[in-house]
């Protein structure tokens, strides 16, 4: 057998692929950004066109750089950007319009109204998931409504959708010329149009958005030899082979950081943050705030389902310091920033940008800087940035403990700001626990790979890829108990704030 498995990650900003061998280490790997599409407040959109082309260039220079071909590949997974929605013509490959991304906001009048007349609590029922702008049915429907032609394609069975990982899955398998339709329960999990016990579509759903079925990609296990069919000598790897893994991307993370028994969680910092506890093959619903959301399914094996509290904003206010304030240069510029000061003086940030996810689910939220004195510097700013994206981590830990009864006794965490070790502190002392980071801190796409070789027999068992674990830094906690409830008072009523300022 081959020696490695690669990892396509089609993230939010940009798309990686990567290459591991069989203890889980990086071989190599290339990246390349996408643009920001904002055409008005609010509208977040990716051109896929550009996804897809960075898609084959980050494949051929990662293998170029390795010396490797197609035939060292085992097999290739692929994850994604959650809920990014992309329409395409199955006949050409043109998309209708540009992907709607996560973020965008621009239905939320489609959201609110489902939850005016009943249909939001079959929604949470089956999907497990709140009536929200974050999830793929309302970007279906309003490209459905908005865009010409569409619903006359769709009908026609012309006109289909998909998440970032079917639209490459799709175009690697042979595009045009007979490209696979498929997706799997993860990513389906995230549109509000699957059922979390049939892992079917589900009609009623559907109805709610008056989406046709047809448009809709067949649903895979995660981790599948045979579904997702094969690379094109043609496409980017220049070779046959197997594609055996899929999964959204922060579930791939927590494969990747094996959370692979019931209890264990793990927080991913990106632009926005993810958290997701393992439950088991229990469909456990949250009472506070949280999503139900499939984990993983593992070829024939029960589906595992997890908790997750998704943070919109995080690395994305560090950005904003960065490009709108302009008093960082670079992002690793605010821990610098922060540590010239001891707290943040008196300062609270919430970065309500895209309104507030979890577990607040209030689209109308507007951000607010609160607790200002004249003795407040960019310092105190960028500390309070920095403590803001602990006490949302905190808001998440507090309702996963509600709903599930676990109480964590580390964290462990991936994702571009652990790389800041004043942040990691924070999060240490604001939860009251270790935090914990890997050595192979890129889990989303380790998580993928693990996915892929699982499936092929390249890693015989998750036993195996736990032994792939280790640990490269803790931080311990550090605060005192009454200075960390304090602390988080002051951050409870700054939320409040926010949720305070539209009428
Ligand atoms: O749900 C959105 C999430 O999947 C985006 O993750 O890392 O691409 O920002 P990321």
């Amino acid at each position: 057998m081959a020696d490695f498995v690669g990892a396509v990650d089609q993230g939010t900003t940009s798309t990686r692929f990567m290459i591991f061998d069989h203890g889980g280490n990086e071989v190599a790997r290339h990246q390349l950004e996408h643009e920001q599409i904002l055409p008005q407040a609010g509208w977040v959109e990716h051109n896929p066109i550009e996804i897809w082309e960075r898609t084959v260039a980050v494949v051929r220079t990662a293998l170029q750089r390795a010396n490797l071909t197609a035939a060292d590949l085992a097999a290739v997974g692929i994850t994604n950007q959650r809920e990014t929605s992309v329409v395409w013509d199955r006949r050409t490959g043109r998309p209708y319009y540009n992907a709607i991304v996560w973020q965008d906001t621009r239905t939320d009048r489609i959201a609110a109204a489902l939850d005016r007349d009943g249909r939001g609590d079959v929604i949470r029922r089956k999907a497990g998931l709140p009536p929200a702008t974050y999830f793929s049915a309302g970007k279906i429907q309003w490209i459905l409504e908005n865009v010409d032609g569409v619903r006359e394609a769709a009908e026609r069975g012309d006109a289909i959708f998909g998440n970032t990982d079917s639209w490459l899955l799709w175009n690697i398998t042979g595009g045009a010329n007979g490209g696979n339709h498929v997706t799997d329960v993860t990513n389906a999990s995230r549109t509000m149009l699957m059922n979390l016990e049939t892992l079917d579509w589900d009609d009623e759903l559907l109805s709610f958005f008056n989406i046709p079925r047809q448009m809709l990609p067949q649903i895979r296990p995660s981790s599948d030899p045979t579904g997702y069919g094969e690379a094109r000598v043609e496409g980017p790897l220049g070779g046959v082979v197997p594609l055996t893994g899929d999964l959204g991307d922060q579930q791939a993370a927590t494969v990747g950081q094996v959370c692979f028994a019931p209890g264990e969680a793990k927080n991913t910092y990106g632009t926005g943050n993810f958290m997701l506890l393992n439950t088991g093959t229990n469909l456990v619903r949250s009472e506070n705030g949280l999503l139900t959301t499939v984990c993983y399914k593992l070829g024939d094996a029960a589906p595992v389902y997890a908790l997750e509290g998704s943070i919109a904003v995080t690395g994305s206010a560090v950005q904003w310091l960065r490009d709108q304030l302009k008093i960082i240069r670079s992002a690793d510029q605010s821990e610098s920033l922060a540590a010239q000061v001891q707290d943040s003086g008196g300062v609270y940030f919430v970065p309500a940008f895209s309104g507030l996810f979890a577990p607040y689910w209030r689209s109308d939220a507007r951000g607010a800087i609160v607790g200002l004195s004249r003795f407040n510097t960019d310092a105190h700013i960028a500390r309070a940035t920095l403590e803001a994206i602990c006490y949302q981590t905190r808001d998440v830990v507090d309702a996963m403990a509600q709903d599930s009864g676990v109480h964590l006794d580390v964290l462990k965490v991936d994702g571009g700001i652990t790389g800041n070790n004043l942040c990691m502190q924070i999060q240490a002392d604001v939860l009251g626990v270790p935090v914990s980071r890997p050595v192979v801190a890129e889990t989303t796409a380790l998580g993928a790979a693990y996915a892929a070789g699982l499936a092929v027999g390249f890693w015989k068992s998750t036993d195996e890829l736990r032994d792939n674990w280790n640990e490269s830094q803790r931080w311990q906690p550090s605060w005192s108990s009454d200075q960390r409830e304090q602390g988080y008072g002051r951050w409870k009523k700054a939320v409040q704030r926010t949720l305070d300022w539209v009428d």
